[in-house]
């Protein structure tokens, strides 16, 4: 290796980003060999789904912010792969990471590929089956072409296997989000006694929904909203509200129908306030993919209010269950009941998976100069 520094870009653009990219980053910033840098797409920019995350998880401002902004799933896609092959030209990175499955990671990941840049894509071989998710078509186009693969578990690499991806471009580092509540677990813990003021610790649930599935239409938002409702008289519930879901009940004028003494509905939190609040949860509600994690990991029961998960180990192993807003009610009812038994913390999900890779990323800098 040569005297100068690797310079890595850490690409992230949405929220679920941004605690992947964290640790990496503290990782990184305390090796000699490495320079990372920042790159925020700016897909999103609210400062409680953006800004709030980079202070709570100690990271600088961005390097470079592309403020590519909402749009269409082509117009996102487009404009990142502009902005960022535009700013891969003027001061070209020797590796880029990208992280996830957002918008933001596949079109990086295509744009950088393209100009022969060495792409590594951790959270790789992630796979739902259902191709209907925006989500897992950035799965499966940025592990088509991305150099190296950092999985948290072992069906992700059999994923990438079955996809015909050489075992040498796969590695299994584990999760490495939960690194991230790992350094501020003191923090968390300390956040969680006021995160549910009035309520007892142990003694609410948490919901967060914000799938198109889920919340684009009024018939089905309206059929969630009413499941909650119920739920709420044996349970006090917390819902942070992600934007995509408030511009629904707001365009669909279902303000009242969601507003239930037992029901807040409240702005999204930060990361140290969110998982202070799921820390103290009896239950959660959820169609986001990290926090599936989260709960396995806390040992906390988790509906998962989708017809499939990428991470089949959070219910294989974990504390995890699939239901639809048919089954909720009663899945929910009986979790009160049972609350989470026999569930452990799958390989590698130890807070230790950012030095895995930062030290996989040394091996290969080392194998490219
Ligand atoms: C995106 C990711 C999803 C992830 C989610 C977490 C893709 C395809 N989807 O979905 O995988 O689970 O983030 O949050 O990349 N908005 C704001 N302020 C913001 C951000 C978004 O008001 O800071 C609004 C947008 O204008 C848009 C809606 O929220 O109307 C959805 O945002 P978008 O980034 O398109 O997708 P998400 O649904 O957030």
């Amino acid at each position: 290796m040569s005297d100068s520094k690797t310079v890595v870009h850490l690409v992230a653009g949405a929220r679920p980003n941004f605690m992947k990219i964290a640790p990496l980053w503290h990782s990184l910033t305390a090796c000699s060999w490495a320079e990372p840098v920042v790159v925020h797409t700016g897909q999103h920019y609210d400062t409680n789904m953006s800004a709030t995350f980079f202070d709570d998880l100690g990271l600088p401002a961005p390097d470079h912010n592309l403020e590519i902004g909402s749009g269409t799933h082509g117009e996102q896609t487009g404009r990142t792969m502009i902005a960022y092959e535009a700013l891969c030209l003027r001061q070209p990175p020797d590796w880029v990471v990208v992280v996830g499955d957002v918008n933001a990671t596949a079109a990086c990941a295509i744009a950088a590929r393209k100009l022969c840049l060495p792409v590594a894509h951790l959270e790789a071989g992630l796979r739902s089956g259902d191709r209907s998710m925006p989500e897992e078509i950035n799965r499966i186009v940025t592990d088509a072409i991305a150099d190296l693969l950092w999985t948290p578990s072992p069906d992700a690499d059999e994923n990438l296997r079955r996809e015909g991806r050489p075992d040498q471009t796969i590695e299994r580092v584990g999760n490495i989000m939960l690194d991230a509540y790992e350094r501020l677990r003191p923090r968390i813990e300390a956040a969680a006694k006021s995160a549910a003021p009035g309520l007892q610790q142990g003694g609410f649930g948490v919901v967060t929904l914000h799938r198109p599935v889920n919340v684009d239409s009024k018939e089905q938002l309206i059929a969630n909203c009413d499941v909650l409702v119920a739920l709420a008289g044996d349970l006090p519930l917390v819902f942070p509200v992600h934007p995509r879901t408030r511009a629904a009940i707001d365009r669909f004028g279902l303000q009242d129908r969601f507003s239930h003494p037992n029901l807040r509905v409240v702005e999204p939190l930060g990361y140290v306030d969110f998982m202070a609040l799921v820390t103290g949860a009896r239950l959660v509600i959820t169609d986001s993919g990290g926090i599936q994690e989260e709960t396995t990991y806390l040992g906390i029961p988790c509906l998962t209010l989708r017809d499939s998960t990428e991470r089949p180990i959070t219910i294989t192993e974990g504390t995890n269950e699939l239901v639809t807003t048919g089954t909720l009610l009663s899945k929910a009812r009986a979790a009160l009941k049972d609350g989470a038994s026999g569930a452990r913390r799958p390989d590698l999900w130890d807070g230790r998976t950012a030095e895995r890779v930062a030290d996989s990323l040394r091996r290969h800098v080392c194998q490219h100069v």
